[in-house]
Formats: structure tokens, sequence, C-alpha cells
């Protein structure tokens, strides 16, 4: 029943990676993207979608839309070197698509790193690059240890502090295995991604775990509605604080990009609705410091360590990280990739106003199993 539509109401469709990167490079390429770079954004949306990182997949369109009608982000990406003198560069970004100026330097740092042993390349006027994993994991495919952080909008206030300074500044490394995946660690360093929280309101959930935000009054809460994201809590606290510290002072004060209150754009928009963000990745190759097949043999060694540890009461499988989206990838590219109904309805419209065809869903006869918890984890 292809083509089946949802209209705005409740549930679960499911739709193929490949019809999905269709209609997301349609819409794109509607919006005046290049082909080529439409492809490449499309690619990486339904990586993180593929992956079951919803947060930052096809739900992004609609924010992409509206920075594209108000100018706030440029259709063509232009990524320009502003340095470069080997083992560090720093890249522009044009205010273009991030997926793009993510790619380029993660290109470009592999290719650093491989030559130099170790590198640095930070982005400056870069917008928002999605999943940060979906880089890393670039990196390390290529032999290479990775890490990567992020800044943005200040909407997030210092641990124990109310003025908001900073953002959710992601984090994310990535470490080449031998016979075991990458590791892939990515995460926010605020509880949850604020695009989970959105996604949360958007799709109509329920309840979000405890400790993701408090309300708009600062208080607790787990009602979806309720949560505001000007009020997300850090993930541990203070050393959550502490590593958001850590990406603004790289991806901010060390990049040339905006940090705290500083701004440093050429875009119009600052504080809390800034579009530039700030990038930075290091990557290592490990072959400098041991023959490779050691190296990688010594990481499988103790993924497998940790894997094999005993279980506490109750837990069925121990995870590295990268793992929970490994094997998503591999279930949803089997069985489709779940959007919610809301989503479907955006995507619908959004195809609509350019004249391209609607994505070819189906319908979902249950939720995947294991979707929900991995999401909370
Ligand atoms: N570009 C941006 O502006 C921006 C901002 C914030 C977050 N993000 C992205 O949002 C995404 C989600 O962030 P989040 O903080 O909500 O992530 P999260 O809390 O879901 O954590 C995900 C990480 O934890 C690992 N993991 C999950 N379950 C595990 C388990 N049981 N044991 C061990 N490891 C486990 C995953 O493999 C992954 O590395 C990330 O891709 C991040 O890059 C992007």
């Amino acid at each position: 029943m292809t083509g089946t539509r949802t209209g705005t109401g409740t549930g679960t469709v499911l739709i193929t990676a490949a019809d999905l990167r269709a209609a997301l490079a349609a819409i794109l390429a509607g919006w005046r993207v290049p082909a080529e770079q439409a492809d490449a954004v499309a690619e990486l949306l339904v990586e993180a979608d593929l992956r079951g990182v919803d947060s930052h997949g096809a739900h992004l369109m609609p924010m992409y839309a509206a920075r594209l009608a108000s100018g706030h982000l440029t259709p063509r990406t232009t990524v320009t070197a502003i340095a470069d003198d080997g083992t560090t560069a720093i890249l522009d970004g044009g205010l273009g698509f991030g997926q793009l100026a993510g790619l380029e330097a993660a290109r470009l740092v592999s290719a650093r790193a491989a030559e130099h042993g170790v590198a640095a390349v930070a982005v400056r006027e870069t917008t928002h690059l999605g999943a940060l994993g979906a880089y890393t994991a670039r990196v390390a495919a290529e032999g290479l240890i990775c890490l990567c952080v992020q800044n943005g909008p200040t909407f997030v206030p210092p641990f124990g502090g109310v003025t908001p300074l900073l953002s959710t500044n992601p984090l994310s490394y990535a470490v080449p295995a031998g016979e075991e995946p990458a590791i892939v660690y990515d995460v926010a360093t605020t509880a949850v991604a604020g695009n989970k929280l959105l996604l949360a309101k958007k799709r109509g959930d329920a309840a979000i775990p405890t400790g993701w935000a408090n309300d708009e009054h600062g208080r607790p809460t787990t009602d979806p509605a309720a949560a505001s994201v000007r009020h997300l809590q850090w993930f541990g606290g203070h050393k959550g604080f502490g590593l958001a510290l850590l990406v603004e002072l790289l991806a901010g004060v060390l990049a040339g990009s905006s940090f705290g209150t500083t701004e440093r754009t050429a875009s119009p928009l600052h504080g809390d609705a800034r579009v530039a963000k700030g990038v930075v990745f290091i990557a290592i190759d490990p072959a400098r410091f041991a023959p490779r097949a050691v190296f990688t043999a010594a990481v499988d060694t103790l993924v497998r360590e940790i894997r094999g540890s005993e279980r506490a009461t109750g837990v069925e499988r121990i995870w590295l990280p990268g793992e929970p989206e490994h094997e998503r990838a591999r279930q949803r590219a089997r069985d489709g990739i779940p959007l919610p109904a809301p989503l479907v309805a955006e995507l619908d419209e959004l195809a609509a106003k350019v004249g391209a065809a609607p994505p070819r869903v189906r319908p979902a006869g249950h939720e995947q199993p294991g979707d929900h918890e991995q999401e909370e984890a």
C-alpha cells in the first residue's frame, strides 16, 4: 500500500531509506540546493534516521525550510579555507548547510592526520551539522581516532545559573576497531539533545524521561508539552556542564566562532536565535603509536571484555557506544524507517510547495522492538 497518507493523525508509517532519501533530495533541490549537495544532505539525514537518531533526520527539514525562506541559510554551500598550515586548518562554512562543511572538515582532518599523525580542523560560520557521529565515524573508517565538538545558540544556562549562555554543545568521538564495529560515542552534553525534546512534542509523546528538562518556571517535569528547550538539564550536573565548557572553548573560543554572548558571525541572528555554529575536529593516527593491527586488536580485546562483563540484575546486554545505532541501522534498512504521522504531514506539505512527489510511505504494523528504550538511553 505504498503511498498511504496519514494526514495530521497520530501513529507511525514506514518508509524505505531509498524512498526517504529521494523525497528529501527532491525537496532540497526544490529549495535551489544544487543536486549534488542536496543528495549529500539527504544522505546524512537519512543516515541519522536509519541509525535511530530520529531527532537529527527528516525531522530537521521544516527548520531548514524556515531558515532558507528567511534567508538565514544559504542554499548553495561554499566551504573555503581561511588558514592552513598542514596539521591545522580553519574553514569557513559560508552559513550554508552544516552537513557539507562537516563532510569537508572530516575529509580534511582525515587526510592531514594520515599525513602528519595528528591534525585539527576548525570550522567557522557553519550551521547545524546534525548528528556528529556521522562525521567521526567517517574519520574512524579511515583508521583514525577522531573527536568532534560543536557549539551553537545560547539557550542553556551554566550549571547553577539562570542566564542562557551555552548550547546543548554536542561531543562525539570514534575509535576504529579490528573485527568489532568502530566505537562511536555521540551525545549532547545536556541530558538530551534539544531536538529530541522538540520531536517528542511533535509526536505528542505522553511523557519524557525524568531529568531531560524543566518547565519554563524551572520546575522538573516529565510532560513534553510543559518541558522547555530553554530549561534542558546538563547530563551528570556539573560534569556535563564541564564538558560543555570544553566544547565552547574549542568550537567557540579556539575556532574563532561565537561563544557565550560574544558574536563572531556575519549572520544577523544572535544569542538564542543564532544559526552560526563553530566546530572543531581533532584526529590522531594510532599507527604512529603502535602497528595498526596491534592497536585495533587491543581495541577489540577491550570491547569484548566490556561486552562480556558480568551484567547487573535485569540488564540483558552491555552495549558499546555506537552499537545500538549500528544494530538499528541494520534493522531499519531491512524493515523500513518509522516516521511519525505529524512529520509525514510536514514532509507532504514541503514536497507539495516545491511541486515534488510526497514521500512513498506504507503503514507500520507496530513500533520496532527496542525503539523507545534506546531513545531514552
Ligand atoms: N548538531 C547539533 O547542534 C546537536 C546538538 C545536540 C545533539 N546533537 C546530536 O543529537 C544526538 C543525540 O544526542 P543525545 O545526547 O540525546 O544522545 P543519547 O543520550 O541518545 O546518547 C547516544 C550515545 O549513547 C550511546 N548509547 C546509547 N545507549 C547506550 C548503552 N546502553 N550503553 C552504552 N552506550 C549507549 C550511543 O551509542 C550514542 O553514542 C547526537 O547524534 C548528537 O550529535 C546534535
